[in-house]
Formats: C-alpha cells, structure tokens, sequence
C-alpha cells in the first residue's frame, strides 16, 4: 500500500498551541497568575461581586454603581425558565448525572429564546443575560425537583449567586456563605482557552448559535479531566475518611500510576491562584459546620503530592470542600462551576463573533491509502 507523505507536526493535545488571539484572561502558567481583562485575580478576589466580574469580561471595563444596579436587575429578573424545560426536568431519571440534565435543559431553552437565530451584538447580549440568570435556576430547579420540595423564585434582594444557594437549599444564605458563593462564581468565571472555552469558540466560529456553543462548552467541561473533577475529589476524601489513612492512600494512588483529582494542571506549572483563596474558605467552612477533618485530610494530601511528584492543586480541589460546606449536593459541583463559566464561556463566544475565523485544523493521517475496492460477494474477513 502506498505510504502518505506529510510534512506536518502533530502537537498533542494542542499543548501551547495558541489557536487565536483573546483579550478576555490570561492564565500565566510560569508565575501562577490569572488576569480578568488584565485585573489580577487576586485583586477582584473577594473585592468584586460576580455580577461586577460578568460585566468586565462582556464590556471590558467595571460597571458604575448605577450601570451595576441595572446589570443586577436584570440578571436577577431574567432567572425564570420556561415551565417547559421544567416539565423536562421533571420527566427525567432520577439518577441520570445533572451535568447531563443541564445539557439537555440549555438546549431545550434554545427552542423558547426569541433571539437564538440572532447572532448581532444586541440579540447576543439579550441572550447572554437571559443564560447567564437561567442556568442557575435549572440546577436549582432540578435538585429541588429530585427532592419533591417545592420549586423557588428568586429574591430581588439577593445577587446570582446568593439566589441560586437559596433556590437550591431553600434556606437564604448567611452573609458569609453569600461571600463564599460569590467567590466560587468570581473564581470560576473565565480560564484562557481551557478544553470546554475552546469547545464554544469551535462552535461560535461556524456562526451557529449561543446556546449550541454553550452546550458543547458543558459537555467538555463534565469530563473528569476538567470540571467533573471536583465531585471526584469529594469522593476520594469520603474514602479516606480519616487524617492517618491519608499517606497510604495516595501513595497507592500513586504506585498504581492512579490520577489525583484537583491537582495537576496543562498551564500552571505553579499553584493555581484560584486553589489559595479555596484553602482559605475550605478551612474556615470545614470548621463552621464541624467537619474541620475534611479540611486537614485535604491539607495532607496536598503535601503528600507535593512532596511526591511536584504537583500542586488546581481550582478544582479545594472547591470540593467549600461547596461540600455550603450544602451543595457533590453530583451537583460541575453543574456550579458551568454555572459560573458560562459567563466566561459568553464573552469568548461574542469576542470570536466578532473577529470570526472558521476554527478548522487539519490532521496528520497516518492511515492507508490506494485500497482496492473488494464487491461484497467477494469479501472475506
Ligand atoms: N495525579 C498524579 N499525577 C499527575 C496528575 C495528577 N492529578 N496530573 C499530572 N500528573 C503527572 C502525570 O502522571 C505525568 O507524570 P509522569 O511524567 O511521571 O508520567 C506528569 O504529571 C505530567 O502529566 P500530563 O498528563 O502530561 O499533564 P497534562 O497537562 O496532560 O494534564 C491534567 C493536565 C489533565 C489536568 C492532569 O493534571 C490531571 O489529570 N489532573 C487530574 C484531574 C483534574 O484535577 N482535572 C482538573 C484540571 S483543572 C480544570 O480543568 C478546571
């Protein structure tokens, strides 16, 4: 058979391939830095609200007081979901995983948006607020579906992120936890051209629609290599259970060439930033609600596989922990950082909107070529 001569060099994974140009963030690997439209993360961190950090990624700059009282309203207004996609909801198995419930559900909501099939800045930016509020309530929606409470609507005296705690829990959220939920959402907005950020702007740069280009983002960040890998770090530490078993459980791990969920990063060659504002609140909630165990078995393994292989947590580890000690059920962690992402998800979708190259790489195939056609009469195996 004829051998294909190729001159090209296949990089795998596209690691540091750069595959556009982005004014969005920037995720120095080298240094451990995150920038939010060149804002450090350190310096929004707990000083500005997620509603404040969606308007920076979407406009490039801070709102006004007056510009983010709007913003607010608007997003806190636009939570309700058509009663459709809750009867969908309703009519799916109870085990199914709710990544796959909000995958379904943001696909649905395509169908009842009037601007879908308008990909112009206006219809973009309506649609964007419209998500952006409705993702939150679908989680909520659907959790409280599973539990037979009764479903909630959002209280205009709360912001995103406090409403979907107390949409979900039924219980309004203390002031601290509405500052801790803020943060996830702050810390989870936006990450480069993370695998699930790519997935969008792949889709956004055929000119198909917002809510496609969502959906494949959702689906790529389920995978346990990227978002699903929280709700398997809470898992690992129900397995251990106790500080003593930590060591032999992640030497194990690691003599059977076994991942650790939460560390590990394609970028960061140093601590993700993200991890040290999660510690701090993983400790200080792990205490509060008297679980403070699962914060000291965190801290041991981060040093068991720092010691051992160099490798440092990532935004997933400590979330675990947090949300754990917020009340958010563990199937529904991925579902939380999706909510937050699809604000970052929405600006890199409008950003390739406007300045559109189809994304469309080439392969380096290593196949056969020149087969004769055999008639199937002919065929054997
Ligand atoms: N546990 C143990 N070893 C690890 C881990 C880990 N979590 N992550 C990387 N390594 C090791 C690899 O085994 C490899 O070691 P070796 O050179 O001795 O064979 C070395 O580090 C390099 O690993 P790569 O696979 O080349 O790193 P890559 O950039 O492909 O992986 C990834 C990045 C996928 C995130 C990886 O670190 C991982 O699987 N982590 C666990 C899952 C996780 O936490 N995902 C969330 C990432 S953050 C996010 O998406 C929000």
């Amino acid at each position: 058979m004829n051998e294909v001569k190729q001159e090209k060099v296949v990089v795998r994974g596209l690691e540091d391939v750069a595959a556009a140009e982005t004014r969005i963030s920037y995720v120095d690997g080298v240094n451990g830095q995150l920038f939010y439209q060149g804002y450090n993360i350190h310096d929004i961190a707990e000083k500005a609200s997620y509603e404040e950090v969606v308007f920076l990624l979407w406009n490039a700059r801070f709102p006004t007081k007056d510009e983010l009282s709007t913003f607010r309203s608007k997003l806190v207004a636009g939570m309700r979901i058509p009663s459709q996609v809750v009867e969908m909801i309703k009519l799916t198995p109870p085990n199914s995983h709710p990544m796959s419930i909000l995958r379904t559900a943001v696909s649905m909501l395509s169908i009842y948006d009037p601007d879908t099939e308008d990909i112009g800045i206006s219809g973009n930016l309506r649609k964007a607020i419209r998500l952006v509020a409705q993702i939150p309530t679908i989680i909520a929606d659907l959790h409280r579906v599973r539990k037979r409470q009764p479903l909630l609507s959002p209280d205009p005296n709360f912001g995103i992120a406090a409403n979907f705690l107390y949409m979900l829990r039924g219980t309004p959220p203390d002031e601290l936890e509405q500052k801790v939920i803020d943060l996830i959402m702050v810390l989870h907005a936006d990450h480069g051209f993370n695998a699930s950020t790519f997935t969008a702007r792949v889709i956004a740069s055929t000119l198909s629609d917002m809510h496609s280009a969502l959906v494949g983002g959702i689906g790529a960040l389920k995978g346990p290599l990227h978002g699903g890998a929280n709700q398997k770090v809470m898992k690992m530490l129900r397995e251990i259970d106790n500080v003593d078993m930590v060591q032999a459980y992640i030497e194990g791990m690691l003599e059977n060439k076994k991942r650790i969920m939460g560390f590990g990063h394609r970028v960061y060659r140093v601590e993700d930033p993200r991890a040290r504002h999660l510690r701090k609140y993983s400790e200080l909630l792990s205490e509060r609600i008297g679980k403070r165990h699962l914060f000291e078995i965190s801290h041991r393994i981060e040093k068991i596989v720092k010691n051992a292989k160099d490798i440092y947590p990532n935004v997933d580890f400590y979330s675990a922990t947090v949300q754990n000690a917020l009340g958010i059920p563990e199937d529904y962690y991925c579902t939380v950082f999706a909510a937050a992402r699809s604000s970052g998800w929405i600006a890199h979708i409008m950003e390739q909107y406007g300045d559109n190259r189809l994304i469309r790489p080439t392969s380096k195939y290593i196949g056969e070529m020149g087969r004769p056609f055999i008639s199937i009469e002919n065929r054997t195996i």
